[in-house]
């Protein structure tokens, strides 16, 4: 399979999915319009699933790249679970129809309020960031007399080798207990009544491209394991592996996701563990993309700036992180142009491609930002009052239907009181 966008391609001139064409949907829907492909998310967990069929795993879709209640329910048709980090995402989880026995939930500064929400939920379990949380989810528990399944997020001290915003699993990250000595401070763990450990969780950052850190956290799994289970954590059954798949934006080469799966499975499966993987951007990230028009083009002193309808505010990563999203005219033309294609927002940071080769762009022009369903509608915000854009799933019959209207101005008053 053509890792690179290849549920927006190009027929003849025009950029379509399914068949439809993007033009057209930027017509009917107006932009800035998020735009995703159905079959995107469906084949990339089925392909997943697949290269796991040898252990007994549960694959929980990392909700926050992209929380649209249309795409959740997408991936709880299939029979994925949810990883979420926040009440507001589990709430939506359930809402979707995703099973509460597929939920984990992660983040390092969980509240009682959310704490108790997921008890009562009946999730499968917690990611645990600290002893203070495991207290807490303990105390909680007790009162409510119940017994909760937790898995202890260990930081590995693991270099990910990715950009060091997305980097979590080295001694220096905020996340996860770290690994030295962890087997004594665990036996702690023994005189807890209403916490029971069921898994060691790690995710060590994301867009990771090579298989290497991976094998290496699950080499630490491992050992830690066994010393574990010689300390008498017998319910210890599971290893939770994160998700931090890298996906293609540009020029990167990911590994096989085969390759991946063989490793991990080799080293958890002599041992009778069961696996929890929690992938998002390999998921969303090439099933969707950005569409935009273009408002104005200008002159500058030394350079053409594409001034377009959507800002940093709809897509935040090239501002965030430097991130590369391919960018393209959604009517190819003859040639080629130097630009920066940017936004309107009151910014120097607001642009989604800078000195890039595209073909020429007219004014009225739709362009699209590739590789655009992780982490980009999730992240949007309505900075500069602009209203949160529309967002269409396209379905593998090739129809398309509004998943998200945009705002209004009322929406933009709303809560404000
Ligand atoms: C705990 C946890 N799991 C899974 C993910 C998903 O990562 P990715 O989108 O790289 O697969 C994240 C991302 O930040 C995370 O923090």
């Amino acid at each position: 399979m053509n890792r690179y966008d290849s549920y927006f391609t190009f027929e003849g001139n025009d950029l379509v999915c399914e068949g439809l064409k993007i033009d057209d949907l930027a017509r009917e829907f107006g932009t800035p319009l998020y735009v995703y492909s159905e079959r995107g998310f469906r084949e990339r967990y089925r392909e997943l699933d697949g290269a796991l069929s040898d252990i007994e795993h549960t694959i929980c879709y990392s909700v926050k790249t992209n929380y649209n209640m249309s795409l959740i329910r997408v991936m709880a048709e299939i029979g994925s679970g949810a990883d979420v980090v926040s009440g507001g995402e589990l709430y939506r989880s359930l809402k979707a129809g995703i099973a509460p026995d597929k939920i984990v939930f992660a983040g390092v500064g969980k509240t009682a309020e959310e704490i108790a929400f997921g008890i009562d939920s009946g999730i499968l379990m917690f990611n645990c960031e600290s002893f203070r949380e495991i207290e807490e989810i303990d105390r909680i528990s007790r009162e409510k007399k119940k017994v909760t399944d937790i898995a202890v997020r260990v930081n590995p001290d693991v270099d990910a080798d990715t950009h060091r915003y997305i980097t979590t699993g080295k001694k220096e990250n905020k996340f996860g207990i770290p690994i030295e000595g962890l087997t004594a401070r665990l036996a702690v763990l023994k005189k807890l009544e209403g916490v029971r450990l069921r898994g060691l969780h790690a995710h060590i950052g994301s867009q990771i491209t090579s298989v290497s850190p991976f094998l290496q956290t699950a080499d630490k799994f491992v050992s830690l394991i066994g010393e574990l289970h010689s300390e008498g954590f017998d319910s210890l059954d599971c290893i939770n592996m994160g998700g931090g798949l890298g996906i293609v934006y540009n020029d990167e080469r990911p590994f096989d996701v085969g390759a991946w799966a063989a490793g991990i499975i080799g080293r958890l499966k002599p041992l009778g563990l069961k696996l929890v993987v929690e992938p998002g951007r390999y998921i969303s990230g090439n099933g969707g993309i950005f569409v935009v028009r273009v408002t104005y083009r200008k002159e500058g002193g030394s350079k053409t700036f594409i001034i377009t309808d959507g800002g940093m505010n709809d897509l935040i990563r090239p501002s965030l992180y430097g991130s590369y999203h391919r960018v393209v005219n959604c009517r190819l033309r003859e040639g080629s142009e130097k630009v920066d294609v940017v936004g309107p927002v009151c910014e120097s940071g607001d642009f989604f491609a800078k000195d890039r080769d595209i073909t020429p762009t007219k004014q009225g022009d739709c362009v699209a930002v590739m590789s655009a369903g992780a982490y980009c509608m999730s992240m949007a915000s309505r900075y500069n009052s602009r209203r949160l854009p529309a967002e269409v799933l396209v379905g593998e019959d090739g129809r398309c239907r509004l998943i998200r209207r945009r705002d209004s101005f009322e929406d933009l008053l709303r809560n404000e009181t």
